[in-house]
């Protein structure tokens, strides 16, 4: 598989400008055709099975549950990702906001992670995110500081039906996934509406390029530079089993063209291989770490044990660049999410007024749990609130009747349990009939989706070196189901059509 075949043409978004995009007015002259369920079912067959074989031919896949060894060898057991078959209709300008917000979200968390004061006034969070607060804290007593600092971010949103508002669900900070998966996503509709365009009324030039593979190799080789020995290598902190490992290899499999080694190591083989030098390096199996990435460690299941935590204050306490820090870890918590949203929190840490202005607008109705008016109402009206605990990777929130239960629960054991969650507007996007492809299985189904934008980060001291908005992530689920994640199962990647 060529390398170079990876999108990185087309309607590529730089810096929060998105160039050239073509409207549906210059576009195909036929009206599209969104009515997916609408299509003939013979073609729509073809199009099914063109999607199958390109998706085995160019690397869009993920482990197959089924086959035992499918998340620990490569080559092994390996299916398709579940994707949509078409892209979804999206509205240009809400595109082009969410891109314009990259960037200065990515400005606002290098701004909060050198807050620690404010980091640390989450102190009475739940026992997992009170462990990250205490590394930071032993950080802040050494008076750690990172001068290098690399974030690949990434900004998931829904668009309220209503008001039509483009609304931020969260900052993703740590393992923001899919990069490498998503592109393909974007080349695979494409390619097929290359194909089908005609018969569909659907342009290709209508689905904009998506950069993000690319940007983040770009993000990673600027780092490794900036890191500056050219011996040391960059090191993948990995789950022991991870069945979403390509959309990973990707990333590594670029390397080949900067000539920067890679390593992938679960927390646990950190622990016991890591060594700390006196100067701050960080080797891993003698080997010197430059960057590391973390694609585990956002959840208490990669620490079953005190080895884990170990290996995260090791890494932290090195020279090595982190993908995140602790800092960049904690300030993409939900609970500094529900802090910013607060009135005057974004001034203490932006000057410019329009990017404030620009960010307030995407927040939704966010609330701690000390807010009794708010409980009252949530309590009351469950079904227009999401309780959600802090948390990442899907399948934790808690949504409906459950809300009201919770709450009632919390309020009776007193408030100490409470600290532990937010409580969020719920957003109700759009539904509209897409077509899914999960275990080469084509279902119809109603659904919803979310965009998530990335923003690679980089800087060296007082030297920004890099801040792009650099392409998307669209998700889609069926509008029944709560939940978000792809691997999780509740989601299946997809690409959006401008209209
Ligand atoms: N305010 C909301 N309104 C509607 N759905 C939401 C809201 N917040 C989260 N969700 C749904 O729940 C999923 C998981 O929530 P999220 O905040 O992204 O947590 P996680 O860290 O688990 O990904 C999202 O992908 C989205 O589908
Ligand atoms: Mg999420």
């Amino acid at each position: 598989m060529a390398q170079t075949s990876l999108p990185s043409s087309g309607l590529a978004a730089k810096c929060g400008k998105v160039e050239e995009v073509k409207t549906q007015e210059e576009g195909s002259a036929r009206k599209p055709m969104f009515d997916y369920h609408g299509i003939d079912q013979d073609i729509l067959q073809e199009i099914a099975y063109d999607a199958l074989v390109w998706s085995s031919l160019h690397g869009l896949v993920v482990g197959d549950k089924s086959v035992q060894r499918s998340g620990k060898v490569p080559g092994v057991g390996l299916v398709h990702a579940p994707f949509a078959l078409l892209p979804v209709p999206f509205p240009e300008r809400q595109w082009r906001q969410a891109c314009e917000l990259a960037p200065i979200f990515s400005e606002l968390v290098d701004r909060v992670s050198l807050d620690g004061k404010f980091l640390q006034e989450t102190k009475k969070a739940d026992a997992f995110t009170s462990r990250l607060l205490d590394i930071h804290s032993k950080m802040l007593e050494i008076n750690k500081k990172e001068e290098i600092r690399l974030g690949l971010h990434r900004s998931d949103y829904m668009l309220d039906e209503q008001t039509k508002l483009l609304l931020q669900i969260e900052l993703n900070t740590i393992s923001s996934s899919f990069p490498g998966l998503s592109c393909l996503v974007t080349e695979l509709h494409r390619s097929l509406l290359n194909h089908y365009g005609e018969v569909l009324g659907l342009d290709p030039k209508s689905i904009p390029g998506n950069t993000a593979l690319s940007h983040f190799v770009d993000a990673f080789a600027k780092a490794w530079t900036e890191h500056n020995n050219p011996r040391a290598v960059v090191m993948f902190v990995v789950q022991a089993e991870e069945r979403n490992m390509y959309d990973q290899h990707w990333i590594s499999a670029l390397y080949n063209t900067h000539s920067i080694t890679t390593i992938r190591k679960t927390m646990a083989e950190i622990d016991t291989e890591g060594e700390l030098l006196p100067d701050g390096t960080l080797l891993v199996g003698g080997k010197a770490i430059a960057v590391i990435y973390f694609r585990a460690g956002y959840t208490p299941n990669d620490y079953p044990s005190e080895s884990e935590w170990k290996a995260r204050l090791l890494m932290e306490q090195s020279s090595a660049i982190k993908c995140p820090s602790i800092s960049y870890h904690l300030a993409g918590t939900k609970k500094i999410q529900q802090e910013l949203a607060k009135p005057d929190v974004l001034e203490r840490f932006l000057d410019n007024k329009e990017d404030i202005a620009k960010l307030r607008k995407c927040f939704a109705g966010l609330w701690s749990l000390d807010d009794s008016e708010i409980i009252k109402k949530a309590i009351e009206i469950p079904e227009l609130f999401v309780m959600k605990p802090q948390r990442e990777g899907g399948g934790n929130n808690i949504y409906g009747f459950d809300v009201r239960e919770t709450l009632l629960r919390l309020q009776k054991e007193g408030t100490d349990g409470s600290a532990a969650y937010i409580l969020m507007q719920r957003i109700f996007p759009s539904v509209f009939p897409t077509v899914l492809m999960r275990d080469g299985i084509c279902h119809k189904d109603q659904a919803i989706s979310e965009l998530g934008i990335y923003g690679a980060y980089l800087r060296n001291k007082n030297k920004v070196i890099m801040n792009d908005q650099c392409g998307y992530l669209l998700r889609t689920k069926v509008s029944s189901s709560d939940e978000g994640g792809v691997v999780a199962g509740f989601a299946v990647l997809d690409s959006i059509y401008l209209t």
